[in-house]
């Protein structure tokens, strides 16, 4: 054989070895429970639709409007945005969240990214909503939050001509605008709240879409047993037990306890990179630290410093594509518009 062909060959098996590592660990990824978000648009559709309230171009159009109006909250400058502010990764950047007269949330709770939360099976740390529609009226009457009664809501909406239309715009002319349409039309704004990543082509089949460090990993995050509750399309989002091999190191900053199990609804992991500081109560700053508290006491391992930044690496790659979301302009009050009320 000449040495052309021999280093030819040896580079085809080495090629070989690669792609097939490679498709091994997509098939791995896949059994441990992760999914893709779908890549046809359609698909999509089905996953993040309430057929109950379909989405409509025009109802994501007010339901945006709505994320983004300060005059739904009691004092006009409180906005869903303020706390899931869509250029910071959906979150604040606060580990407790402020809100109404500067009132931290008493249970010093972080604010959870809005992005993906479609994919949530539950709402809330304590996973006490079911869904979108039902969360959102929770903030806005919320006193740390919002502090906006229903019928003030009501009141500030239906006084502004120009909401009166778009209503009947997305719903039809004898629409009745009342609080939980409200919220519901935020819900559907945010359903479409979703971000693939270079992590989901991967998973549908791109071996190139993340580099060997990404791979290696993600390896270490299926391996070390992250998967058995980040998974499914969010890689979070269902309730799962937490401390089950150890107290939180903060465990004892703002009292949060989970829901009457003591369980814990699973962040997503999408878009981690951009949402720090970590844990319900935003006790911990760095990606890496909140890997290996992980370890700590969800698995009872210790996570080496160099593992932990090798998963970190990993988690970068699931920061995703932001929906192309324009700062809408909001239309005027009027003189019969309840006033802001700072108390
Ligand atoms: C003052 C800050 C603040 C404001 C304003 C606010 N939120 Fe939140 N939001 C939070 C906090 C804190 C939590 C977690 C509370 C809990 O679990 O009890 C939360 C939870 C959520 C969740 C659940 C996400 C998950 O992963 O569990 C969604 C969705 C959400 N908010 C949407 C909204 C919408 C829509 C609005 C406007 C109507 C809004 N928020 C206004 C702070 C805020
Ligand atoms: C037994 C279930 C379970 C396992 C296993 C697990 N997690 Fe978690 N993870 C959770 C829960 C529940 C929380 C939220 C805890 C809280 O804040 O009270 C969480 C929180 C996190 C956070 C902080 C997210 C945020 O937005 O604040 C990160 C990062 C994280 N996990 C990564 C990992 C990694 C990496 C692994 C593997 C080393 C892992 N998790 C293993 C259930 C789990």
């Amino acid at each position: 054989m000449k040495t052309a062909s021999v280093v030819a060959s040896l580079v085809l098996v080495g090629t070989c070895a690669l792609a097939s590592s490679d498709s091994e660990l997509l098939e791995k990824v896949k059994n441990s429970g992760v999914k893709p978000i779908p890549q046809s648009q359609l698909e999509l559709l089905k996953l993040v639709d309430d057929p109950k309230n379909p989405i409509t171009e025009n109802k994501v159009e007010l339901g945006k409007k709505l994320y983004f109006e300060p005059r739904l909250s009691k004092s006009g400058l409180i906005s869903c945005n303020t706390c899931h502010n869509l250029g910071l990764g959906g979150a604040d950047g606060v580990a407790a969240a402020v809100g109404h007269k500067w009132t931290a949330n008493p249970a010093h709770l972080n604010s959870p990214t809005v992005y993906n939360s479609v994919l949530n099976k539950v709402q809330f740390w304590d996973g006490r909503s079911p869904h979108l529609e039902d969360q959102a009226q929770g903030p806005i009457q919320a006193g740390p939050e919002m502090a906006a009664p229903a019928e003030l809501v009501v009141a500030r909406v239906t006084s502004i001509p120009a909401y009166v239309e778009e209503f009947k715009k997305a719903y039809g002319d004898d629409v009745k605008i009342d609080f939980k349409l409200i919220a519901d039309t935020i819900a559907i704004f945010e359903r479409t709240l979703v971000t693939p990543s270079r992590f989901d082509k991967f998973l549908h089949g791109d071996l190139d879409a993340l580099t060997p460090a990404e791979k290696e990993g993600l390896n270490l995050f299926v391996d070390k047993g992250c998967a058995s509750c980040h998974n499914d399309i969010g890689l979070g989002g269902t309730m799962q037990p937490f401390q089950v091999a150890k107290k939180y190191k903060f465990a004892s900053l703002g009292g949060f306890q989970g829901d009457e199990n003591g369980m814990v609804k699973t962040p997503t992991l999408r878009n981690i990179e951009e949402t720090a500081p970590y844990f319900h109560n935003g006790g911990i700053w760095s990606l890496a630290d909140a890997v290996k508290e992980m370890g700590s006491t969800q698995l009872g391992i210790s996570i080496s410093n160099d593992d932990s930044k090798k998963i970190v690496t990993f988690l970068k790659a699931l920061t995703g594509e932001k929906p192309d979301v324009s700062y809408p302009i909001l239309p005027a009050s009027t003189i019969n518009t309840p006033k802001p009320d700072m108390n």
